[in-house]
């Protein structure tokens, strides 16, 4: 199959095969004491400076470990309207921390201070609960990317209101591509409390890093991922995969050529007839309206998600592997049915 539906229907990369069978064949110490775990989190050291590294089997775990580590059950995680941690987790922040979720309505799926604001009049109220985390997705779930100036913006925000900030790197390779920065500059460096590394989106088999900066945040945290279930007893098996990934900027590469296909396939539709470009294509997705009639028949073809049923706007994402070829024979394939 032929997709555009998601970054995890692709598979797992060569280069990331390989370092999960270099890490078979010998018994290792469990729970992520191992050599390889070790050599992954140097990696991370090296990408990030001083951290603290978690490994998740997902990314809804690597974010639950995260706001856990940040949250209070009377606290809230300020988020926007089209967050994962709220549309698309079935509860599972709320369910296993107990604190709340404070959605904002957002244009383009970025939040900013103006936007906060308003909440900080909850804090000492004690009939509110107290907004203690900024959630942001980087990308964001609209496929748009946080500017360096935005992200210390709302750090700086966030510090100044005795808030933490969380980021959802689910997408992190794909955003930090398109900035043109490094890892460490485009989070830590602009303020980042604590972040989820996005694995499985870029060519792992399955894992995330939970990636701990502030100091405050890392007392309690291993004793938080193990309760949520996320300490996985053969931990190497995951880790192995992020050392692929940092070596030689697998990530990077990868991430650049996703990024490169959506901007490929968003040229390629523009101004056709009927079809509209919905949102800025920064990184490795394109939010496009299309005719209604054509829906079907192409993702019969291809398939990919529709977005919003009422505006009969489309997701379309571009993968690690996604090729020239297949961005070519969809968008063919496209214009014969319009
Ligand atoms: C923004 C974002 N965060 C996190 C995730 C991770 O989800 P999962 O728990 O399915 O790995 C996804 C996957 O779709 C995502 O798009």
């Amino acid at each position: 199959m032929k997709s555009f539906a998601s970054d995890n229907y692709s598979g797992i990369h060569p280069e990331i095969f390989k370092a999960i069978q270099r890490a078979n064949n010998l018994h290792e110490i469990s729970y992520g004491d191992d050599t390889f775990t070790a050599e992954a989190n140097q990696l991370f050291e090296k990408e990030f400076g001083k951290v603290t590294v978690l490994y998740t089997f997902n990314g809804t775990g690597a974010n639950v470990t995260c706001l856990k580590c940040c949250t209070l059950p009377f606290q809230a995680v300020v988020c926007s309207e089209f967050a994962h941690i709220l549309a698309d987790e079935c509860g599972a922040p709320t369910q296993s921390i107990g604190c709340s979720l404070l959605p904002l309505k957002t244009a383009d799926g970025k939040l900013t201070p103006e936007m906060i604001k308003p909440l900080l009049g909850r804090i000492g109220n004690v009939h509110n609960t107290q907004p203690r985390v900024i959630s942001i997705s980087q990308s964001t779930e609209l496929g748009t990317v946080y500017s360096i100036a935005e992200l210390k913006a709302l750090c700086d925000f966030a510090h100044a209101n005795g808030m933490y900030v969380h980021l959802d790197g689910a997408r992190i390779s794909n955003a930090v591509a398109a900035l043109g920065v490094s890892m460490k500059a485009a989070t830590v460096d602009c303020g980042v409390d604590i972040m989820s590394f996005g694995g499985t989106k870029n060519g792992l088999m399955m894992g995330e890093a939970v990636l701990i900066f502030n100091e405050e945040l890392k007392t309690n945290a291993p004793y938080f991922h193990k309760q949520i279930a996320q300490l996985f007893s053969k931990n190497r098996f995951i880790a192995t995969q992020f050392t692929a990934l940092l070596t030689d900027n697998l990530w990077l590469r990868m991430a650049t050529h996703a990024n490169q296909m959506a901007q490929l396939l968003a040229k390629e539709v523009n101004g056709l007839p009927g079809v509209k470009i919905n949102r800025s294509v920064d990184a490795n997705a394109v939010f496009v309206i299309i005719p209604e009639k054509v829906i079907q028949p192409l993702r019969a073809q291809y398939p990919f998600y529709e977005w919003d049923a009422e505006t009969h706007e489309q997701r379309w994402m571009c993968s690690f592997d996604t090729t020239e070829e297949e961005v070519i024979g969809f968008v063919k394939a496209l214009r014969e049915l319009l």
